[in-house]
């Protein structure tokens, strides 16, 4: 039987970015299982030592489950996340108990302690949904890095984004098998796109699909830079974490490396 439970999305609109990651952030980890986290959490460390200021203290913003806090501990920092979503906190805390995590938005987010390395990955920080909720996440990343401190983050840009690609990936866990799929989608104008996420969990007996678009901020690499130029110095990277190259000016996807002035 195909059971389609659409309603957790449908039902609750307006709160449907945090449907997936409040009601099924037990599927969360399973979702990202074939993503490099390791390989991530090396390459920011690398550019941290690079370009940054030598300092410990680090912050993930919208760190979900803790994968990258969970590789940079062993690195010495002292980690701390912040994410909009309880459930998600809960397993990054049972997974990384050494760390601190805090529930709040990155686009107004205030600390009394002041950060060395603020990391942001897998895209999120396109979850700040417009230019202005970025630009506030901008300044509030400003004011909550020391002197020299890096700010460092994955980004797409809309210009690149093509609607007809479409990633999936299917894992086998406790007697069921998950099917996850994942795609941008970019209208060609505005500042809005869209992410769209699929989860389809069969068992013998019947099989449940679940299906959400996250509304994101669309920038090009141009805009996005010339955001974060007021506050910092910018580098931009080809997406590779195995290797340090500059952007080719023509990717779609890359890290950006940001120092505060
Ligand atoms: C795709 S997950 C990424 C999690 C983690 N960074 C990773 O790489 O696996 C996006 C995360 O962003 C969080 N999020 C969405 N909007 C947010 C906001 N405005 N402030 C803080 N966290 C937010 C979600 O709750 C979710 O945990």
């Amino acid at each position: 039987m195909i059971r389609h439970r659409f309603s957790p999305f449908q039902a609750i609109k307006n709160m449907s970015y945090n449907a997936l990651y409040t009601d099924l952030s037990g599927y969360y980890d399973l979702m990202c299982a074939d993503i490099n986290y390791q390989a991530q959490s090396n390459s920011a460390h690398r550019l941290q030592q690079i370009f940054g200021n030598g300092g410990q203290r680090h912050l993930d913003l919208a760190c979900g489950t803790g994968p990258h806090i969970h590789h940079l501990l062993q690195y010495g920092y002292q980690c701390k996340g912040l994410d909009i979503n309880q459930p998600m906190l809960d397993i990054a805390q049972q997974r990384c108990p050494s760390a601190q995590f805090e529930l709040g938005n990155m686009c107004d987010f205030v600390t009394d302690e002041a950060y060395d390395f603020i990391t942001c990955f897998l895209y999120s920080i396109h979850y700040s949904g417009d230019t202005q909720n970025l630009n506030n996440c901008i300044k509030s990343v400003h004011s909550a890095l020391n002197k020299g401190g890096v700010f460092c983050f994955n980004s797409v840009d809309k210009n690149q984004i093509d609607n007809g690609l479409f990633a999936k990936h299917s894992v086998i866990h406790e007697n069921s098998k998950f099917s996850f799929g994942s795609s941008w989608y970019y209208s060609g104008e505005g500042d809005k796109q869209t992410l769209k996420l699929s989860i389809e969990k069969s068992t013998m007996e019947e099989t449940q699909c679940w299906t959400d678009e996250h509304p994101m901020v669309a920038l090009s690499f141009y805009a996005l830079s010339a955001l974060l130029a007021p506050y910092f110095d910018v580098h931009i990277f080809e997406h590779d974490h195995d290797k340090l190259l500059p952007w080719d000016k023509k990717s779609g996807n890359a890290i950006f490396l940001c120092i505060k002035r």
